[in-house]
Parts: C-alpha cells; structure tokens; sequence
C-alpha cells in the first residue's frame, strides 16, 4: 500500500515475472495490477481490483488501506477484462454489501465473469458523479479503450484521473510513481509496446479518449498497470506520444509493402517483380519487399497492419504454406484488416496448396482479396517475371 494523496491509496499487485499476457503479448518487464483506494469522510471506494491468481495477497493489501475493520462501499471498476475483475467473486463474499459501479456494457460482462447472474451494478451514465464526503468521484464513458465496456472515472477534489488501461504499461517497477522511476527507456519501450498492442485496433477512440481528457485538469493519472504517471514528471510525455501514435495519417505515397518466403529465389525473383508492376501505377509508393524470416516480425506486423493494400508471396512445402506466412498473419490486425486488398502470387513446385491456405486466412481476415493469383512452376522465366510485373500492375490498378 502507498500513499499517492490525501486519502488516496495504490493498492497495486506487482507482477514483474510475467512474460505473456493474453497469449500475444510479450511482456518482458512484468507488469502491475493497479487498483487504488479512495477515501471520503462518509465512503470508501475501491477502484479497480486484481487478477484472480492476487485474491488472497490483494485483500492483504485492501486490508492496509482501510480503516480498521471497516469494508469499501464501493467497487469502480472501469474496465472488466480479468486482469482487473478475476478477484471480484472473492472481493463480494468477503464484503456481500460491497456496491459495483460499471458502465452497461461492463455489467453484463460481470455477470458471466463472477457467474454471479443476479449481480447488482449500478450502471453509471456519462458524467455522472458519486460523492465519497471531500471527495468526489466523476464517470466519464471512454467506450473501446480497449474493450466496450471502458469508462475513465476523475477524482475532482485532487485532480487525479483513474484512466485504467489507458496510458497504461506492461511495466513493473516497486516505486510505483513515475517519480521513482529507475529505467526510464525500458519503460517506454513498455508504454509503446502496450500501445501497439492493446490501442493500435482502435486508434480513433484514442483519438476520442484523448479528446475526453484534455478539458481535465489532471495532476495525477493512474492507469491500471505500469506507473503513476504525474504532472511534470512523465505525464505529458505519455500523452504527447498518444497523440503522436494515434494521429491520423494525410493521404500520401500509398503503403505497399510485398511479403514473401523463399526456398531457392524464385519467389524472391517474382517479388523483385511484381514490385516493378505496383509502381508502374503507383510510382511513389512506398513498396518494398520483405524476405519475412530476414527480419524482425513485430516490425513487418507494424507494415502489414499500416499498409493500404500488401502481396504475399506463398511459398508451399510439403503441401502447406510455411510457418512464417502464418505467424506474419496471425498477427494481422483483424479489427481493421476487412477490404484490405491483398494479392497472392508465388513460384511452386507441385500443387501449391499454400496459395489456398494463406488466400484461407486472408479470407477470414476479410481482407479483398486480388481475384487473381499469380503462379510459376519452379524457376520463371523472363516471359514469367514480365508477366508477374503485369500481375502487379493489374493488382494496382484494382486499388486505385
Ligand atoms: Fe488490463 Fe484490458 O485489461
């Protein structure tokens, strides 16, 4: 438990061996479950709460902030995902009168995640405040950051926003304000790397969340993982670079990028090709091509994901597409993949089943995919590679 204001408490988890969170995401610096207490003269509210693998050492923690022998009266929970709601079950047998402030979208959730059917939640509107007594608590509906369910709540009297993921880290440090931070570049590789990963889907509302906090006069942010983030300190920093991530990008040179895998440089050759047909059309595009296993994936999923239209090069062995064709798609932003033209071309050297199966998974990405495909039996020859260049040409022609 630590003391970040008046009557105001973090009553954190620290988890600094985490290596994975929701099965994608690589968290090499840990991470915390941040919950806070807040105390009025009349009430006490918790906001936030933990994940269920913290129950017991979280109530410890509770048990620190309030006075003694006396229970919360509310639970805030600003975002239900499990890393914050998996302990509420517990929280409620232990204090039955305990009432859940959440928006409409995070009752119903709740209900499924405690398997409690009858839950009671008071479902807050947009704007709506809850007086603690000096202590004033303000809810403002923040839906899609990251889950529908997101609402911000203010505390008014001391200028601190509970924003939960937002702002947020993957980071885990014990001194819990950015103020006492120790790693400062490790931390905001973190800051950018829970960007990415949690906000990049849903990058206009960032753009709205922001929009939301701007008029706040906000001392103090307290996200619910990673540090304290103060005025001063490192809170401008985490909001400027929100904004910059998050910006909308002017229309300009087209994004093009051309993935592929080869075996012995026939699909590479094609790729050289088709390249030379997409800027034909598009002569200023930004259009290179990407031997998928010579770099780093996390920065070709940051090209797929940003492209306006991509091509793929469908290596086939042993009657499969190959394993960095998957993985390299598997990461692709599903959210806001639909309509996004791709073409598929490649060199093969029996049946070329990987053109089916990635054309499968750029399908269920509903991704348009270009009607052609483009296939050579083993090496081309200039007649092929002339007529790849055409493929591309068609391909940019069809996106235009
Ligand atoms: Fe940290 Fe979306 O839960």
């Amino acid at each position: 438990m630590k003391n970040l204001a008046d009557g105001v408490y973090f009553t954190g988890m620290l988890n600094p061996n985490m290596r994975v969170f929701d099965v994608i995401m690589r968290t090499e610096y840990g991470t915390s479950y941040n919950s806070y207490v807040v105390r009025g003269t009349q009430k006490t509210a918790l906001i936030e709460a933990a994940h269920r693998s913290f129950s017991a050492l979280f109530q410890e923690e509770l048990a620190q902030a309030l006075p003694q022998g006396c229970a919360p009266d509310y639970l805030i929970l600003n975002h239900t995902e499990p890393d914050h709601s998996g302990c509420v079950a517990e929280l409620l047998e232990r204090f039955p009168k305990l009432e859940v402030f959440a928006t409409q979208a995070a009752s119903v959730y709740l209900k499924n995640i405690t398997n409690i059917p009858d839950l009671r939640v008071h479902v807050v509107k947009d704007g709506e405040t809850l007086e603690l007594g000096g202590k004033t608590l303000r809810f403002l509906s923040a839906p899609f950051l990251h889950w529908p369910d997101s609402m911000f709540t203010y505390l008014e009297e001391d200028k601190i926003l509970f924003s939960c993921d937002f702002l947020g880290a993957h980071y885990c440090e014990p001194g819990v304000l950015d103020t006492h931070l120790v790693y400062r570049k490790a931390y905001e590789d973190a800051l950018k790397n829970y960007f990415d990963c949690i906000f990049g889907p849903f990058q206009p509302w960032v753009r709205k969340g922001l929009a939301k906090i701007a008029p706040l006069d906000v001392d103090m942010l307290c996200p619910s993982h990673g540090p304290v983030l103060t005025r001063g300190c490192l809170l401008e920093n985490a909001l400027a670079q929100y904004t910059l991530w998050s910006r909308e990008e002017s229309a300009g040179a087209k994004k093009i990028p051309i993935f592929y895998c080869t075996a012995y440089g026939n699909t590479a050759a094609l790729a050289e090709a088709v390249r030379g047909g997409i800027l034909r059309v598009f002569p200023d595009a930004q259009c290179k091509i990407y031997n998928i296993i010579e770099h780093d994936l996390d920065a070709l999923v940051a090209l797929l994901n940003g492209s306006d239209a991509f091509a793929v090069g469908c290596l086939t062995i042993n009657r499969d597409a190959v394993p960095p064709i998957y993985s390299l798609l598997a990461h692709a932003d599903a959210i806001n993949m639909a309509k996004r033209p791709a073409a598929l071309f490649a060199s093969y050297g029996w049946s070329g089943e990987g053109f089916a199966n990635t054309a499968a998974r750029l399908n269920s990405l509903k991704c348009r995919v270009f009607e052609e495909q483009f296939k050579v039996t083993l090496v081309p020859t200039a007649a092929d590679l002339a007529a790849a260049a055409d493929f591309g040409e068609r391909f940019a022609d069809s996106i235009c």
